[in-house]
């Protein structure tokens, strides 16, 4: 078996919305459900030819693996014509776990491919209305969270990352044109809202949305509303983009494509959460080389055998098995990636080297982004922070 995509299983209670994502995802009903469509071997071969680049390892593994859109886009840069990048992060922690760099590394990758202009939001807003936080201290680890984005290797002459708090005025005109063209009842029925949710709740959507549209970047892209938006993230955020795609004809704007992710597992299974606040859930981008090995040895979910004999005799489970699909996300070699596969299917690899495998795989990757982020400077934030013209933007129509 070369390579064993996470366990699907019979789905029960299975929620998947921008705050909850609970139970067994079954992501071929989800995207019959979003309404999405799926990343087929055909349009990655149009990515492939289209762009001059090998797909991503996570969209060969189909990590990514649902779009919206995304034809267009292609057709887009095979005209020759501008297009950007959009993102974006809640900060509502210190520091990050490696399940919230992989948007960001893929973000990296596709603003490689396409040279584009990439926005990226910070909705410290956001976090403040839904959390138990302060607005000053959301807003602190905006900035904060901004450098271990950073990190992630953006061009800074092709990347605007922003605070709502701060940069909120910019996008007004077309927040409030998203507002009008969305109902109380809709907002309820997209994101699930109750008579007890605060109406800043009610009024956020509108925030997420604005960024997919060029004319929310005035210093960017002058007034040209005919500049195409690619949002990759994860499915869960499909909600909001659901939402803007519906208002966007209304409003005279193009509706952005989507490139949507699958979850990435929490240490003790795919299917306990992982979460910011919870220590032993994941790995961190603060995390020593120690307690890396530490957390995989102790916590990561094994799909070994209870013994050595009958782990030998039928071989590890690598739907289940946590170190397998972490390397799935993290271990781009393909080659390597089918000889631990086999070796551990096989049972001729015990739980404790597969483990090891993966803290050899982890360990570099982490040090790594810790010196990248210890160079990111708070002028360099600034820079990022800017709102300033960025190179490949055709602002001029
Ligand atoms: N709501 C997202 C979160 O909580 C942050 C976000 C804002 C985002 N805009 C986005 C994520 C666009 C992906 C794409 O993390």
């Amino acid at each position: 078996m070369a390579d064993a995509p996470a366990a699907e299983p019979a789905e029960e209670d299975v929620i998947v919305d921008p705050w909850t994502v609970s139970g067994n995802i079954n992501y071929d009903k989800l995207i019959e459900q979003f309404g999405s469509q799926p990343l087929t071997p055909a349009l990655i071969e149009k990515f492939e030819r289209v762009t001059g680049r090998t797909a991503h390892t996570w969209i060969r593994r189909g990590i990514f693996f649902s779009h919206r859109d995304l034809d267009a886009i292609l057709d887009n840069h095979a005209a020759g014509k501008p297009m950007y990048l959009y993102t974006g992060r809640g900060p509502s922690s210190e520091s990050l776990h490696l399940g919230h760099l992989i948007p960001f590394h893929f973000t990296k990758y596709l603003q490689d491919v396409f040279r584009c202009p990439l926005v990226i939001q910070m909705t410290d807003d956001e976090k403040f209305l839904w959390k138990d936080l302060q607005l000053d201290e959301c807003h602190r680890l905006a900035a904060e969270n901004a450098k271990d984005i950073i990190a992630c290797g953006f061009d800074i002459t092709r990347t605007f990352i922003f605070s709502d708090l701060d940069y909120i005025g910019s996008m007004y005109p077309n927040i409030v044109r998203i507002q009008k063209a969305v109902t109380y009842n809709q907002v309820r029925g997209i994101f699930g809202f109750d008579d007890s949710c605060n109406i800043g709740k009610h009024a956020f959507p509108a925030v997420q949305a604005a960024p997919s549209f060029p004319s929310s970047f005035p210093h960017i892209f002058g007034t040209r509303v005919d500049i195409p938006c690619l949002i990759p993230c994860a499915i869960d955020q499909d909600p909001y983009f659901r939402m803007t795609r519906d208002v966007a004809p209304r409003l005279g704007f193009l509706k952005p494509a989507l490139l949507h992710s699958k979850f990435f597992p929490a240490l003790q299974g795919a299917t306990s959460k992982m979460s910011a606040s919870d220590e032993s859930s994941a790995i961190f981008c603060t995390d020593s080389q120690k307690q890396i090995r530490d957390k995989v040895n102790r916590y990561a979910y094994s799909g070994g055998r209870e013994t050595v004999e009958e782990h030998r005799e039928k071989g590890g489970d690598l739907a289940t098995d946590i170190s397998y699909q972490w390397l799935r996300f993290f271990l781009h070699d393909d080659a390597e990636l089918a000889r631990i596969g086999d070796e551990y299917s096989s049972g001729r690899m015990l739980s404790g080297e597969i483990k090891a495998e993966l803290v050899k795989c982890l360990v570099p990757l982490v040090a790594q982004h810790q010196q990248a982020r210890a160079l990111v400077t708070d002028d360099v934030v600034k820079t990022f922070m800017t709102p300033r013209p960025l190179v490949g933007a055709s602002a001029e129509s």
